[in-house]
């Protein structure tokens, strides 16, 4: 029998160890995710004293600041973005350790620089040589960073140094494939953690539990109980001030191929042996490899793209997407992108999986949605309107938890069926707040944790599976051909007829 220690579900998928000494090195530190993410997150473990006191942190970027600036710039993110810096006291003691070192990502002058300012830390501040680099950097430096801090002989050591690279990782499969060749040319797989947010989701995660620690449920993930899945991201936001980047992204690179894809992993997996870093990820490669949209030859049938026309969010008036700052007038990439793919394999051969994600939807609202085939004999049809099909919807944000739709006799003398939720919340149920998902990615990383972060083979299955969508709609295409949808309704009709055709209808959130 397995014991508590031996199952790692069962003691808790966080282990509560205190990483080495070591300094998080932050490429990009002038910008928005060093101060909103970041530095809130090293700052709060430090606070929930998940750190060991030597915690280094220096930024890196082509601005001329000094440390001091550098450590008000943060202090202000701190304030604004997280729950604040609590004592002085505390935020004095983190500051210490808060450095800065300007350079440039393509002078190799910078990095040896940079090494020496590194070594000299490690003497002052105990930190033995240990080295997470960070690449918060637009994704066209990545390649020459690596390069650059591999011919500088900074990450040479498996051990003690570590990579992190945010997304997106690659424009498309070919890209994907150099930028892993980049990598593993400098560092082995063990030092590198590709970052995928979602994956370090309290809820997300969650998803793991629910599943593989309850008995009751994987006896019916399959064909023979599912009837099909419906993973949505929806986000209220426009482009924002992000047009440059978004621009080359739109919604597949930026949302579908990572961020959904991992929500489909997670709900379409085998059980892994264990939590161990490598079972989860080949579980997750294994049911990649068996992936694909609907039909690859017809993508009306599979894969819809849409842009955001100007509408009314709360009451405002919004612009359309071609109309925002920094985006072609005659843009035609999407803001909006559902999905039906089918998984050929024993469990869920012939169930589709509709995704879908989009800009400036009427709500924000992520969940995984399981809907189960109807009853074989409807035996109170004579009472009742059309009983619903039984759904099981996991709510990733916001009000984090889970419900599981069925039908229920109305109290009363006549035999009539209502459609009831019955709740899970997380909020309620525990009490207290979620983790933020950069807390829990940073100290999984700085623990040498790989298990929330994307394996090289893993990264590329997901590309291939949106390659044919991501080929047909970089073709040059006429604007006036791509769906349009008014900011604050949902989908564009075509993606409607996506799911309608089979029978189906997405869920009104
Ligand atoms: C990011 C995307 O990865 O995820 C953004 O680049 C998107 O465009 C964001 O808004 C959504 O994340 P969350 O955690 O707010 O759902």
């Amino acid at each position: 029998m397995t014991t508590l220690l031996e199952n790692p579900l069962r003691v808790g998928l966080r282990q509560e160890r205190a990483p080495e000494p070591l300094i998080m090195v932050i490429f990009g530190a002038s910008g928005d995710l060093t101060q909103r993410k970041l530095v809130p997150a090293i700052y709060h473990l430090k606070r929930e004293r998940r750190l060991p006191p030597e915690i280094t942190v220096v930024g890196v970027a082509r601005r001329d600041w000094s440390h001091d600036y550098f450590r008000e710039q943060m202090r202000e993110g701190i304030e604004q973005f997280s729950d604040g810096i609590g004592s002085e006291e505390l935020w004095q003691d983190f500051s210490q350790g808060l450095f800065y070192c300007s350079g440039d990502m393509d002078n190799p002058e910078s990095y040896q620089k940079l090494k020496a300012f590194l070594g000299e830390l490690d003497g002052k501040r105990g930190t033995r040589g240990n080295r997470v680099f960070y690449l918060a950097v637009a994704p066209k430096f990545f390649p020459e960073a690596i390069r650059q801090l591999g011919g500088a002989g900074m990450v040479n050591d498996p051990i003690k140094t570590r990579l992190v690279i945010e997304k997106p990782f690659g424009r498309d499969l070919r890209s994907a494939q150099q930028l892993n060749r980049v990598v593993q040319q400098v560092c082995k797989e063990q030092q590198i953690y590709r970052i995928d947010h979602y994956l370090g989701k309290e809820t997300v995660q969650n998803l793991l539990v629910f599943r593989f620690a309850n008995a009751i449920f994987e006896p019916l993930w399959n064909r023979h109980y599912v009837d099909h899945v419906q993973i949505t991201v929806a986000e209220t936001v426009g482009v924002e001030d992000r047009a440059g980047y978004y621009e080359t992204a739109g919604a597949l690179r930026d949302m579908v191929q990572n961020h959904l894809m991992q929500l489909f992993c997670l709900t379409a997996m085998e059980p892994p042996n264990s939590l161990d870093a490598d079972s989860m990820r080949t579980e997750k490669v294994k049911v990649l490899q068996s992936t694909h949209l609907a039909d690859i030859h017809n993508l009306d049938v599979s894969a819809i793209r849409g842009q955001y026309s100007a509408g009314w969010m709360k009451g405002k008036q919004v612009p359309g997407y071609r109309e925002e700052p920094g985006v072609n007038p005659n843009s035609t990439t999407p803001t909006y992108v559902a999905m039906k793919l089918l998984v050929d394999n024993w469990r869920w051969q012939g169930v589709p999986f509709y995704l879908r994600t989009g800009k400036r939807l009427p709500k924000k609202v992520s969940e995984i949605a399981i809907q189960f085939r109807d009853v074989p004999l409807l035996i109170f049809q004579s009472v009742a309107q059309q009983a619903s099909p039984n759904v099981l919807a996991m709510r990733i944000q916001p009000n984090e938890g889970i419900s599981l739709r069925f039908e229920a006799k109305m109290p009363g003398t006549e035999l009539r069926t209502r459609t009831v939720d019955m709740d899970f919340r997380y909020g309620s149920a525990f009490g207290m707040a979620t983790t933020d998902a950069y807390d829990r990615l940073l100290i999984d990383c700085m623990l040498g944790d790989q298990t929330l972060f994307t394996r090289s083979d893993e990264v590329e299955e997901a590309w291939r599976v949106v390659t044919p969508a991501l080929s047909a709609w970089e073709a040059p295409s006429d604007p006036s051909l791509i769906p349009q949808y008014e900011a604050g309704t949902w989908e564009p009709t075509e993606a409607e007829l996506l799911i309608n055709r089979d029978g189906r209808r997405w869920r009104r959130l």
